[in-house]
């Protein structure tokens, strides 16, 4: 299929004059140009120049209802007629705090943020207060956003990143702080002994270990439950906070989140993406003792021009009923097993090591035969068998991301009949990725 995106590339021109690469976060960044959308309905999007491409980006993840979803508009329409903004408490936030609280039971108290990085910052910041010691633990792999101290070893180079006995801290970004990316330590995701083993040795020093619970800024790794059972007694036996960073899990993998589909409670964890199904809020939530050492002169600032704004809580306010039964989580798992099995169908018949994994809507795809547990066996997948399946998706008018080790979502919007379009797109990229094991 060719595009005509004629009216992207003049919009580009402009951008690339105005934005560096034209666009406002990098990952967005695109050759020859980005495309600029004007429309979106459920898990389609359009373009300025009128071109319809089916979503499997969802705003990173962040749009589990579909783009535009009834509901959410109208409560945003109402948000905006009572002329509230932000920088004053409201009724609106009382009640998403409550409806939050209800799904995400595991949690005793939650403050409202804007993005997860800060969510984040301020789940460290009580870390440290708490536990009265400095260093930070994470995975290999996981992304917690751009912080100092966490935008390490995201992606990290693997001629570069040491043994899986102790991984390499290596800065996800130039610019960071040396001393807090060296003061960050990397732990191999769903390796037990390990695991333990760095900890124990680190104890004294580690104020908290945090975690993705489920590896999905890597496509979609779940943990084992004696991963995270182990990490829970770890964290209990030495005073180091346990933090669950629930961007991409929360309300997906079940109501409650990973703490909920796998049992394991954490002291703290940050919420955001599908909280407002793309309206920009996020969360820390947690242990009542924690949670209220962020109250005035009891120790870390919680403060923030845009905390709980009246339009994303709106958002919020129409997007958390949604996900409280289940429901739509099936409804997504269902219309993901449709294409596992198309996925799985094709490449047994054509021969080639490729899996669709993903719950709750998460969706990727590794051409590789290992089994995939943690960055290192995630790398393993084919980069070149990668690129060939997307460029069929691109050409077929599907938006996916160019890192093999990306993630893909979709929603309550991609009905049936997406699901349907989807699975022949997919059968024909299998194709193509096929030629690159030849
Ligand atoms: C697991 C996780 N944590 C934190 C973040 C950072 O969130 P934000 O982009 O809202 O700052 C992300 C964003 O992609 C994420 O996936």
């Amino acid at each position: 299929m060719t595009f005509n995106i004629q009216t992207s590339a003049n919009h580009y021109a402009r951008a690339s004059k105005l934005t560096p690469s034209g666009v406002h976060s990098s990952t967005r960044a695109k050759a020859p140009h980005p495309i600029y959308f004007s429309k979106g309905k459920g898990g389609e999007v359009w373009d300025v120049d009128g071109n319809r491409y089916l979503d499997l980006i969802m705003g990173n993840g962040a749009i589990m209802l579909g783009h535009g979803d009834q509901a959410v508009q109208e409560s945003v329409q109402n948000a905006l007629g009572t002329g509230l903004t932000t920088g004053i408490e409201s009724e609106l936030a009382v009640e998403v705090a409550q409806q939050f609280l209800d799904i995400v039971s595991t949690m005793n108290m939650v403050r409202f943020a804007n993005t997860g990085t800060e969510a984040v910052m301020h789940a460290l910041h009580v870390a440290r207060h708490h536990t009265g010691k400095v260093r930070l633990a994470k995975m290999e792999g996981s992304y917690h956003g751009w912080s100092d101290e966490l935008f390490i070893s995201c992606w990290p180079d693997m001629s570069k990143n040491g043994s899986p006995d102790a991984p390499v801290s290596l800065a996800g970004s130039l610019g960071l702080h040396p001393s807090m990316v060296d003061s960050t330590m990397v732990l191999p995701f769903n390796d037990v002994e390990r695991t333990q083993k760095l900890i124990e040795q680190h104890a004294n020093e580690l104020a908290a270990v945090i975690l993705e619970p489920v590896l999905i800024d890597i496509g979609y790794i779940p943990p084992t439950t004696e991963y995270l059972k182990a990490l829970r007694d770890l964290c209990t036996k030495h005073n180091i906070v346990l933090i669950f960073d629930e961007l991409l899990t929360g309300f997906r993998v079940a109501p409650g989140g990973a703490s909920q589909a796998y049992g394991v409670v954490p002291d703290l964890a940050t919420y955001g993406k599908v909280l407002a199904n793309g309206y920009p809020m996020a969360a820390l939530a947690g242990k009542e003792n924690l949670m209220r050492l962020t109250e005035p002169g009891q120790g870390p600032v919680f403060v923030g021009t845009f905390n709980a704004n009246v339009i994303p809580l709106a958002a919020a306010h129409a997007t958390l009923p949604q996900l409280k039964d289940g429901s739509v989580q099936a409804t997504l798992n269902d219309r993901t097993k449709k294409l596992k099995s198309i996925f799985s169908e094709e490449a047994t018949s054509l021969n080639i090591p490729a899996q669709l994994v993903g719950e709750g809507g998460h969706l990727h795809w590794y051409f590789s035969d290992q089994t995939i547990t943690d960055y290192r066996s995630a790398t393993s997948t084919n980069a070149k068998a990668y690129a060939a399946f997307n460029q069929v998706l691109s050409d077929s008018g599907v938006l996916v991301m160019a890192n093999p080790l990306s993630h893909h979502a979709i929603s309550l919007g991609h009905h049936d009949d997406v699901i349907t379009e989807l699975g022949a797109i997919f059968r024909e990229g299998l194709k193509a990725a096929a030629s690159a094991f030849n």
